[in-house]
């Protein structure tokens, strides 16, 4: 047998009041254990305090046709229109008029309204200042470094250039541009596409850099040009057409994660009737999508749309849970039973969109969008924390409706409920349905669930689609945490280890917020937040990061002389019998030796650890204090291990 003692302080609170003065012995069975499931690590997408706008999706410009930005909510919380507007574009020139216009033709029929750009009679004296420019979303990154894409429409009678360039609102220059040259076009043309990409000469200093489109002043004095769907793309990850933003791309990407549970969330419920997550309105040309009024906020474009997810998961190898709408609004309106039919027939047609053959009919639809080939998706869950809805329709009706359906379709479909089995006692889930926990909670109750799932009730899977610590020692109830801590990431490890110990009953879990954005959001946690310039990693993400890249197939049997606490701990392999011993200090002290023996293990062990200064550290813009280590170290004389640290 070989062993190795391990001084460690994983994750460790060195403030910590508790005192171990004794080693810890984990001896690690090399036979039994449970196969744990294929997926367990995963990602939650939906697009949430710009998580999607202006985060992810590639996008630069904000409001690009003028479908509207902020949503109100009327004294009876629902949703209150119109929302088209002209807000974060500026008119430039001091001739320039912007209005909000709805002349015919429109441009498509989801987008009704466009911008028309008068300029006063007479003018011309600053004929190359004529035209307007947009904020983007809290400003834009500009560099050198890439490419970008502009486009937009134009209606109207003009003959001469127009020039996109990126401004600096810090140093009053320009730091690139592109010229249309030569446009000839008259009002009967209707509307025209222009689009041509360029690289800037220069980077911005900072985030406050504008888009601006300007023409022949001169030109179209005392007359107006119309424009709509006037966008800018920084160059996407692995150039994907429509794709996403390459730095939170990538960092997602290196989590590690094997499902993408999309689209929500809250987003996928809608705040109030009509307005919900319409699969049929995010595909196609993203002129053809009329966007919705999110539940976060602000309009959403849904330019992040089905078929872009789809390719997300493929890019990502993530499966796909699929969220599909369960007839139930954020008022709390439940559609009826009688009346609930053509929704289930809309999520069929989803359902086809997806899995269908090329010669069905919405098999040919997604065929005609360039993916000839169904896609492959093995879990759909109906609606979203549909316990909210105290009526009961749910577990009355809903939840069959959709499910009996769905599995008539597709038998092998794994049906995930958004509800807890416990809640109900007549009718019950069937036996064997997932069920969608989420647990949020302070960091010591995330720590006291680490036994929480070791007693369920194994009829009834558990898929935990989001879990987060929100809240610490000091803050409670509404004071959420601004960021992951030291502390409060911690207790997430020692949660996700009683998950992994779990893994037989545990499909997946996933982080419940995947992104924010900096601006939108400072105030409550996140893995990861961003600004047009920087993204932050938080404590929460180095977490899952260090848990998803260390996956075993197989939880494996542990005996320890002592109990737990504050040293937590689950070992898996894999099949070709690499261990992960994964130890978290939680509230422990830095120096705890821990015997680890794995029985007939060759001499090499790899050891990553992750910690940070002290147990209110959070990683913040430009200062990250998370510390991740790995070494090899070949004196070990036991297996291969993950997730302690130093001193041996
Ligand atoms: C395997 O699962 C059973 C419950 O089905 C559980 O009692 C046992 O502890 C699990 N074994 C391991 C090594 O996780
Ligand atoms: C506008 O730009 C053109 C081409 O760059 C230039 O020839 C012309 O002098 C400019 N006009 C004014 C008024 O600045
Ligand atoms: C540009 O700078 C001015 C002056 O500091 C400021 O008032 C304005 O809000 C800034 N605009 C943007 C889009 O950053
Ligand atoms: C575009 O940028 C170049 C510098 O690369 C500059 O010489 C030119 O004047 C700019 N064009 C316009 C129309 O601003
Ligand atoms: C999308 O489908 C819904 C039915 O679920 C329908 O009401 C709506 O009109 C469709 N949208 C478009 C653009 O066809
Ligand atoms: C689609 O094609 C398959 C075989 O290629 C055929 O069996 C099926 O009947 C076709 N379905 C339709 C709706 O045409
Ligand atoms: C589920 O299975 C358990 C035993 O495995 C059984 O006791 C229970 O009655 C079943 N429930 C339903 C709803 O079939
Ligand atoms: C800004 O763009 C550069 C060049 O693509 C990229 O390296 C950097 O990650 C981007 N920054 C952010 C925060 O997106
Ligand atoms: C671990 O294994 C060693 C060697 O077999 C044994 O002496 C010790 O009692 C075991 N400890 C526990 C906690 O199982
Ligand atoms: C087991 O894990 C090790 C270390 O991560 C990896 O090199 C190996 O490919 C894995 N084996 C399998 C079968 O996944
Ligand atoms: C970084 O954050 C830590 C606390 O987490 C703080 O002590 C340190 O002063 C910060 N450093 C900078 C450069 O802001």
């Amino acid at each position: 047998m070989a062993s190795v003692i391990i001084r460690f302080g994983l994750l460790a609170n060195i403030l910590s009041v508790f005192q171990v003065t004794h080693a810890l012995t984990l001896n690690v069975s090399t036979t039994g254990g449970n196969a744990s499931s294929p997926i367990l690590y995963g990602l939650l997408f939906e697009d949430v305090y710009h998580s999607g706008d202006g985060g992810l999706y590639a996008e630069l410009v904000q409001n690009r046709a003028f479908q509207g930005t902020t949503i109100n909510l009327d004294s009876n919380n629902h949703v209150e229109g119109p929302f088209q507007n002209l807000d974060y574009w500026h008119s430039s020139g001091p001739e320039v008029t912007l209005t909000l216009d709805n002349q015919q033709p429109s441009l498509s029929d989801a987008l009704p309204y466009h911008m028309r750009v008068d300029v006063a009679s007479g003018s011309g004296s600053d004929n190359n200042n004529t035209g307007f420019w947009n904020e983007g979303f809290w400003g834009m990154n500009i560099t050198t470094a890439t490419r970008y894409a502009a486009n937009f429409y134009l209606r109207g009678d003009y003959e001469g250039d127009i020039v996109c360039a990126f401004w600096s609102n810090t140093t009053n220059s320009m730091l690139g541009n592109t010229t249309f040259t030569g446009i000839s076009q008259t009002d009967s043309d209707g509307w025209k596409l222009y689009q041509q990409t360029f690289t800037p000469f220069a980077s911005g200093p900072d985030e406050k850099n504008t888009f601006h489109l300007t023409f022949d002043g001169t030109a179209v004095a005392g007359s107006n040009l119309r424009f709509n769907m006037i966008s800018v793309f920084q160059q996407t990850w692995k150039n994907g057409n429509n794709g996403l933003r390459m730095d939170l791309a990538e960092a997602m990407n290196d989590i590690g994660g094997k499902y993408l549970r999309m689209p929500g969330g809250n987003n996928l419920e809608g705040q109030s009737s009509p307005y919900r997550w319409k699969w049929n309105e995010t595909i196609g040309s993203i002129i053809d999508r009329p966007g919705f009024p999110g539940t976060w906020g602000y309009y959403n474009t849904n330019g992040l749309g089905l078929l872009e997810m789809m390719q997300w998961c493929i890019d990502m190898g993530l499966e796909t849970i699929l969220g599909v709408w369960g007839g139930y609004y954020l008022d709390h309106e439940v559609v009826a039973e009688a009346d609930l039919q053509p929704y289930i027939d809309d999520v069929l047609n989803e359902l086809e969109f997806l899995l269908g053959p090329e010669n069905s009919t919405y098999g040919s639809l997604r065929a005609s969008l360039g993916y000839p080939d169904p896609f492959t998706i093995k879990y759909v869950e109906i609606g979203n924390e549909d316990f909210f809805d105290s009526s009961n329709s749910y577990i009355n009706y809903r939840f069959s409706m959709f499910s009996d359906a769905i599995k008539a379709a597709y038998p092998d479909m794994i049906i995930i409920s958004s509800i807890w089995s416990g809640y109900f006692t007549d009718p019950v889930l069937p036996n064997g349905t997932v069920q969608d926990l989420h647990d949020y909670f302070s960091a010591s109750d995330m720590v006291s669930k680490f036994n929480g799932y070791d007693n369920a009730d194994r009829n009834y899977p558990v898929l935990v689609g989001e879990y987060a610590a929100i809240y610490d020692d000091e803050h409670t109830n509404p004071n959420q945490l601004d960021n992951p801590t030291l502390q409060s990431a911690t207790s997430e490890a020692v949660y996700i280890l009683g998950l992994e110990r779990n893994s037989d009953l545990v499909v997946g879990f996933s982080h419940g917020a995947l992104i924010k954005s900096l601006h939108d959001e400072p105030d409550n946690v996140a893995m990861m937040k961003h600004s047009p310039t920087e993204i932050v990693l938080s404590m929460s993400y180095y977490v899952a990061k260090l848990f998803a890249t260390n996956y075993g197939s197989q939880t494996v049997p542990v005996t320890a002389d002592t109990g737990y606490g504050p040293l937590y701990w689950s070992v898996m392999k894999n099949e070709s019998e690499t261990y992960f011993v994964k130890i978290v200090n939680y509230d422990g002290v830095d120096s705890t030796p821990v015997m680890v023996n794995i029985p007939g293990k060759s001499n090499e062990a790899k050891l990553i650890t992750l910690t940070a200064p002290d147990m209110y550290s959070s990683n913040l813009p430009g200062n990250t204090t998370s510390i991740w280590t790995e070494t090899t170290n070949k004196k070990l004389r036991g297996g291969k291990i993950v997730g302690a640290r130093n001193d041996w």
